[in-house]
């Protein structure tokens, strides 16, 4: 019995800052991306994305590689201040032809192109104007988003908003590890608000541009109680809401859970009503990203959630601290279904860090804990799919190696290798794996 059906769509993610580098090239403008990584003491080794897996000049190579993998899906994002340098206003070509060539490569060798329209590489002319902190961003998002569906919206098949609105908020703005590095306790509900209000002037325009398919992107982290004390149950359920439930909530039931008031205190503001009828705006899908889970205990020093993670030492952890748990993705998708509707769900990223050497060995790499690592999970997927969950693709976090955020590039996530001294791929033990998931359409996994 074939458990994937046909049509199912086999991909892998990536994100423009993160691959493309040459970020001022062609007429573009600088992202606070750009700008954060060139601060020094920012990111780790100071490294920026000027170089990154240089995608912008080799993307027709790593179409190349897609196929020769049998990717049938291929997820990626537009940096928005290449093709509006200034954020609003005056279109820059050049920066658009570049998405348009890519779109045109993933059509020839039969990839469907799956765009992401914001993964956090907010224009720097905008964050100058308050960024996500301006509610103007709603319609400088929407104009960006009508821009870009006019241009590609007859060859891409799927659209997203943001990626990861929560990390916006909580790395951006709230704890500043993340551009544009704020550490603020009362910005952070107040651009939750503007990310949610963009996201529904997004899905708007989009659609009226002529988008076939519009979703959001989040990222979930299932929270489990160190006990069963009410203590640890409490902060499960604030760090839950907090991470799980901030957006999801607002898009589908029009309202924040009931623990955003107790965790930011003074902090929460009060929200026009209306702008809920903007953000339940219907959507066609939903993205969402798995990499662990939670288990919290209550830690009242902690502010503002009065929560913190309790180390699982029983299991594989990843180079980037991250529990293996693949129970919880089985788990996520039946309380998204059970929660939310019975929406299509893609899990449009899912993957690990796990440490690969800077140079393949004798012309290979071999990953065996990241095979491990997308069989659990891809099984995880499928024993959803079995109890009625309507999950339609699966996109590897990530194609390439490439710049980790603020970690820089020692963090390895990619099926493909890239040695970053000479920008050589290698296709990891792991891409041979999922090539083999796709071609036998997950016959392969096993029971
Ligand atoms: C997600 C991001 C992606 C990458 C992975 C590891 O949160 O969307 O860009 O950083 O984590």
């Amino acid at each position: 019995m074939n458990d994937f059906p046909d049509g199912f769509l086999w991909g892998a993610a990536t994100s423009a800052y993160q691959i493309e580098g040459s970020p001022l090239a062609d007429g573009a403008g600088p992202s606070i991306w750009h700008r954060f990584s060139h601060t020094p003491g920012l990111t780790a080794n100071n490294e920026t994305g000027d170089v990154a897996c240089d995608h912008y000049a080799r993307y027709a190579d790593d179409v190349r590689l897609m196929q020769a993998l049998g990717l049938t899906a291929y997820r990626f994002s537009v940096s928005w201040s290449r093709v509006m340098p200034s954020g609003t206003g005056a279109v820059n070509p050049r920066g658009l032809a570049f998405y348009e060539r890519l779109v045109d490569a993933l059509l020839g060798a039969g990839i469907q192109p799956c765009v992401t329209l914001y993964h956090w590489d907010l224009p720097a002319a905008l964050d100058d104007r308050g960024g996500w902190l301006n509610p103007d961003v709603a319609l400088w998002f929407a104009y960006y988003a009508d821009t870009l569906v006019l241009a590609l919206g007859d060859r891409v098949p799927l659209w997203t908003t943001l990626n990861e609105p929560w990390v916006v908020m909580d790395g951006g703005y709230h704890f500043g590890p993340l551009a544009p590095g704020h550490r603020s306790l009362f910005e952070a509900p107040l651009v939750s608000h503007n990310l949610l209000r963009a996201h529904g002037q997004g899905v708007l325009a989009a659609r009226a541009a002529g988008a076939r398919a519009i979703g959001l992107v989040v990222n979930l982290e299932p929270k489990y109680p160190a006990s069963d004390q009410p203590g640890d149950l409490a902060a499960t359920r604030r760090t839950d809401a907090y991470m799980n439930r901030q957006y999801l909530d607002p898009v589908f039931r029009g309202e924040y859970p009931a623990e955003m008031a107790e965790i930011f205190g003074d902090a929460w503001p009060r929200f026009a009503a209306a702008d809920f009828d903007l953000i339940r705006t219907p959507i066609d899908f939903l993205g969402i990203n798995y990499y662990t889970r939670g288990v919290m205990r209550d830690a009242p020093e902690v502010l503002p959630l009065r929560a913190e993670r309790v180390p699982q030492r029983q299991h594989i952890t990843t180079e980037t601290g991250w529990e293996v748990y693949p129970d919880a993705l089985a788990a996520v998708l039946e309380w998204v279904r059970d929660r939310y509707g019975d929406i299509p769900l893609y899990i449009t990223e899912n993957g690990a860090a796990f440490y690969d050497p800077p140079h393949a060995i004798d012309g290979a790499v071999e990953d065996p804990l990241r095979v491990a690592y997308y069989r659990w999970h891809l099984r995880a997927v499928r024993d959803a799919m079995r109890r009625g969950v309507d999950v339609r693709g699966y996109f590897a976090w990530s194609l390439l190696d490439n710049f980790e955020w603020s970690l820089g590039y020692a963090k390895r996530f990619g099926i493909v290798h890239v040695d970053f001294a000479t920008q050589l791929r290698t296709p990891k033990s792991s891409a041979r794996f999922y090539s083999e998931v796709i071609r036998t359409r997950g016959a392969s996994l096993g029971q």
